[in-house]
């Protein structure tokens, strides 16, 4: 049995990520975004960012009672590194390069304000630090410079 988590700053790649090891490994795949609306766990919308604002205790809570439940999962959420380290097994977070990250997010049609905000959680390595801080089994995986699958695997192994 394993839980493994993907975060990553927004457009960093976790959702590719994510559903490559889901149908490598053969694990369930839960699109948290998916879960916030079904389950109705945003509190308010942060209307400079366009996004939902989420209370992670809330979020923890369901997400909980989904691992408890589970075999084999892969969580994809920005919000996943906030579980307690005892429900995760595994920790991916997703990084990417600042030109690279700044196309892709330009192509979501994002406003500048948006973009700026996503880059700077970029630069300042923010997940990774959260993350790092968690002590997880993490892995950091740059998806600017074409990863092996067949690493990360090993990594899960
Ligand atoms: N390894 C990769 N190589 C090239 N492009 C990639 C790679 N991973 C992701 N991308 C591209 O980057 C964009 C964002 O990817 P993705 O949707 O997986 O990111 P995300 O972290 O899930 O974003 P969000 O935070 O909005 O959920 C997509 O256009 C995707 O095709
Ligand atoms: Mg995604």
């Amino acid at each position: 049995m394993a839980i493994i988590i993907v975060s990553g700053s927004v457009g960093t790649g976790k959702t590719t990520l994510s559903k490559k090891i889901s149908k490598t490994l053969n694990y369930e795949y839960l699109d948290v975004s998916k879960l916030i609306k079904d389950k109705k766990l945003a509190d308010d919308y942060d209307t400079e960012n366009k996004c939902a604002i989420v209370d992670v205790k809330k979020l923890n809570k369901v997400l909980i009672e989904i691992i408890k439940k589970s075999e084999n999962l892969i969580i994809d959420s920005h919000l996943s590194h906030y579980l307690p380290k005892k429900y995760v097994d595994f920790c991916i977070v997703t990084t990417c390069d600042i030109t690279i990250l700044r196309d892709r997010l330009k192509k979501r049609n994002y406003s500048a304000n948006k973009i700026k905000n996503n880059i700077e959680a970029e630069i300042f390595d923010t997940i990774v630090i959260e993350a790092k801080d968690k002590k997880y089994n993490l892995l950091v995986v740059n998806t600017s410079e074409g990863y092996k699958l067949k690493d990360i695997v090993e990594f899960i192994k």
